[in-house]
C-alpha cells in the first residue's frame, strides 16, 4: 500500500509522499479555506459547479457535503505535508450509476495555484488505495465532462478504464449541458498495478 494511514478525532487521516488528507472539520478556519479556492471562477466551472459567492456558502457546503464523514461518503481536505496549507478536496461517494455492487465514486478540486504538480494525481492514488482496502470493494468508478482535459489526465494517471459517454449528461449552473465520460477500476487492477 502506497498510503500511510493515521487518526484523526476518531477519523482517519491518509499520508503520502508529499500530501496530508485530512478530513474536513466544521470549522471557521476549514470554511475560509474552502472559500478562498472556491470562490475562483477557474475552478468550479471545469466541475460544473458555481463559484462560492460567500463565506455562508462555503460554510453551507463544508457542512451539507463535505462534513458527513464515513460510510464511504469520506470527504478530505488535501493539505500540503511539509507546510500544512490547505490546496483543496477529494472524496468518496456513492457510486449511483452502479446498483449492488461494491462501488464508490471518487471527486475532487484543487487551488489553482497548485495545479500542474502531480498533486491530484498523488491524492486520487492514496483515495484509490484507502477506499479500497476499507471497504472491499468490487470496483472504484470516476466521471468527468468531455471538456475537463486536466481531469482526464489525472484519470489517466490512476489507472482507469474509460467505459463510454452518456451525451446531454447533465446541466450545470451556467444551462449548458455537458457530456459526461465514466470511467472505472476493478479491485483486480487495482491490485496489479
Ligand atoms: C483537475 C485537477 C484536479 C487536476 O489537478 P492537478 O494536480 O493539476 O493534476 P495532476 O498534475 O496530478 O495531473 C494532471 C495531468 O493532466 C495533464 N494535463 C494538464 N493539463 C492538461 C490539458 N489542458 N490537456 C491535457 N492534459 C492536461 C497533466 O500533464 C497531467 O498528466 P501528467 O502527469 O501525465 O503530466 C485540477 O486542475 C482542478 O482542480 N480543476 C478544477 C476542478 C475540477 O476540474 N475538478 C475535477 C472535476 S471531474
Amino acid at each position: 500500500m502506497a498510503v500511510k494511514n493515521e487518526t484523526w478525532r476518531g477519523t482517519d487521516v491518509i499520508v503520502t509522499e508529499r500530501l496530508k488528507l485530512v478530513p474536513w472539520e466544521d470549522t471557521e478556519a476549514d470554511a475560509k479555506e474552502i472559500y478562498r479556492m472556491a470562490s475562483n471562477p477557474n475552478v468550479g466551472p471545469h466541475a460544473g459547479w458555481k463559484p462560492h459567492e460567500s463565506l455562508e456558502e462555503s460554510r453551507t457546503i463544508l457542512r451539507e457535503m463535505f462534513l458527513p464523514f464515513g460510510g464511504g461518503h469520506d470527504t478530505f481536505s488535501i493539505r500540503l505535508k511539509d507546510t500544512g496549507r490547505v490546496i483543496g478536496s477529494i472524496g468518496t461517494y456513492e457510486d449511483t450509476a452502479r446498483e449492488g455492487v461494491k462501488s464508490l465514486e471518487i471527486g475532487y478540486w484543487l487551488d489553482e495555484a497548485e495545479w500542474h504538480k502531480g498533486y491530484m494525481t498523488e491524492a486520487c492514488r492514496a483515495i484509490q488505495d484507502y477506499a479500497f482496502l476499507k471497504y472491499d470493494l468490487a470496483i472504484m468508478a470516476i466521471r468527468t465532462s468531455n471538456v475537463n482535459f486536466r481531469s482526464q489526465g489525472v484519470i489517466r494517471n490512476c489507472g482507469f478504464t474509460y467505459e463510454g459517454t452518456i451525451r446531454k449528461a447533465y446541466r450545470i449552473y451556467t444551462g449548458e449541458d455537458r457530456d459526461s465520460r465514466f470511467y472505472s477500476i476493478t479491485r483486480e487492477e487495482w491490485e496489479a498495478r
